[in-house]
């Protein structure tokens, strides 16, 4: 693509995919049908990040906080996610693996299984990995993380003295995975919300206003176009 020949492409994009209610209340549209928009540029922007060649998008769809809402808007996002793995699963295209991050423990049984069929039938494609934060948050992981490697400690697999940041790194839901390059927020909001703590710790960030319903190739060109200037230093000089 000569437009984006001066862009340095991140390998791993992480997006909060925020602005969904507010879209739907500026149209005075109920806010599920924010979410139905945000749902569709979703799938267009995970084609439009293969099509630039990033290796992983990390999508936050819906994090351990959000359960807060009224049931119907929870009910809401989950029937959403259900047709978008059904239509998966009945038209499986080259189009990434799907793998989710997140506590699903909690999720209908119905759900549960279309999640892990919708993993596996995806799982071949290796070019684009496309992850869905869902019950995600990123305490909550490092959470289940150090109990995993507590259960080690005590079957005598790994002795704490041998704990190093890879062993959590290892034992988080990205496992193998490399770490976010760049962090997209739309949606107006400067802050993480509980999003891959560990994971972002040298992310570069790009905020928006744009709410996530409109958010569109331009908006994602822009956010490259931005990281590509960035002077990522890791601490040093
Ligand atoms: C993001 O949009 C979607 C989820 C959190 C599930 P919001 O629903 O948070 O939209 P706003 O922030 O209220 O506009
Ligand atoms: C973050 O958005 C979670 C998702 C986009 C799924 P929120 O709308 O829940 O974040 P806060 O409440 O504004 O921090
Ligand atoms: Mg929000």
């Amino acid at each position: 693509m000569a437009e984006n020949s001066d862009l340095i492409i991140p390998r791993h994009i992480a997006i909060i995919m925020d602005g969904n209610g507010r879209w739907a209340k500026k149209r005075t549209l109920p806010r599920t049908m924010g979410h139905k928009k945000g749902a569709k540029v979703f799938t267009e922007i995970a084609r439009n990040c293969k099509e630039l060649g990033v290796e992983y998008l990390t999508v936050y769809a819906f994090s351990t906080e959000n359960w807060k809402r009224p049931q119907k808007e929870v009910d809401e996002i989950m029937n959403l996610l259900r047709n978008y793995l059904l239509d998966i699963k009945e038209n499986v295209k080259e189009e990434g693996k799907i793998n989710f991050i997140g506590d699903i423990t909690p999720l209908n049984n119905d759900l549960k299984s279309l999640i892990l069929e919708c993993e596996e039938k995806t799982s071949k494609f290796t070019d684009f990995t496309v992850n869905i934060a869902l019950n995600y948050g990123g305490r909550d992981e490092l959470v289940h993380a150090v109990k995993k490697i507590g259960e080690k400690i005590k079957e005598g697999e790994i002795s704490p003295e041998d704990i190093n940041e890879k062993t959590i790194s290892n034992y988080i839901y990205t496992s193998g995975m490399p770490d976010p390059d760049l962090l997209i927020r739309p949606g107006g909001e400067k802050r993480i919300s509980n999003f891959l703590l560990w994971q972002n710790a040298y992310a570069e960030m790009v905020f928006t206003d744009v709410l996530w319903p409109d958010f569109d190739k331009k908006c994602l060109l822009d956010a490259v176009k931005i990281y590509s200037e960035r002077n990522r230093r890791y601490g040093g000089i």
